[in-house]
């Protein structure tokens, strides 16, 4: 079987990236991390992808004199490594046009929230703040907007009395660990169909 070939962007911890490497390693994976990239110089997620043993690049935006040619940069190095699909894991950036044009309708992102609630930065401060009882994660397909593309895959997590940020945050993050490598072996499956808003699983 061909694998598809992932690349992930990052800008902090990397544990969703830790997560998506680890599911391309157990047997019958249909996927496999080629390459990491952090916008950041100090995020944990590089030192974790030594270990992992994936190649890992620093690119700072700050060196390129705009948007545009900081992405014709990141897209040359992802067709240097031959990549199907990019996953933004913790990508602190909004992803524009250069990137968009180059993988139309194949760009992930997760978000630690159930969409369109509580798009943006603080997801899960947010949700606490609203009062929700219910809140969890969602995969979906980026676009041009803020955690505005067409959902993949959903989790909720319960609130719980007396959560704060850091208990719902960890309870919904091992959730995200387990819809983000799912919904990328669905892509490459070719197991989802979008249509409009709408992504459908086809079934097997
Ligand atoms: C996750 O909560 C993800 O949903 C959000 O940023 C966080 C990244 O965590 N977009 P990590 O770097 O994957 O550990």
């Amino acid at each position: 079987m061909k694998k598809g070939n992932v690349a992930v962007l990052l800008s902090g911890r990397g544990s969703n990236f830790a997560a998506i490497v680890r599911a391309s390693r157990r047997p019958g994976a249909n996927f496999s991390v080629r390459l990491a990239i952090s916008d950041r110089g100090d995020a944990a997620g590089l030192k974790k992808a030594a270990r992992l043993g994936i190649p890992a690049r620093h690119v700072d935006p700050g060196r390129f004199p705009g948007k545009a040619a900081y992405e014709e940069h990141l897209c040359g190095l992802m067709a240097a490594a031959g990549i199907d699909l990019v996953c933004l894991a913790g990508y602190m950036r909004l992803v524009g046009p250069v990137l968009l044009g180059r993988f139309p309708g194949r760009i992930l992102n997760i978000h630690p929230a159930l969409l369109p609630s509580f798009p943006g930065l603080d997801a899960q401060e947010q949700a606490l703040r609203h009062g929700v009882k219910v809140s969890g994660c969602t995969v979906h397909f980026v676009d041009a907007g803020t955690d505005t593309g067409p959902i993949v895959a959903q989790q909720a997590v319960a609130v719980r009395p007396g959560d704060d940020v850091g208990s719902l945050s960890r309870r919904i993050l091992r959730q995200e660990h387990r819809i983000f490598p799912r919904a990328i072996a669905l892509f490459f499956a070719g197991r989802l169909q979008v249509s409009g808003r709408t992504v459908m699983i086809r079934g097997k």
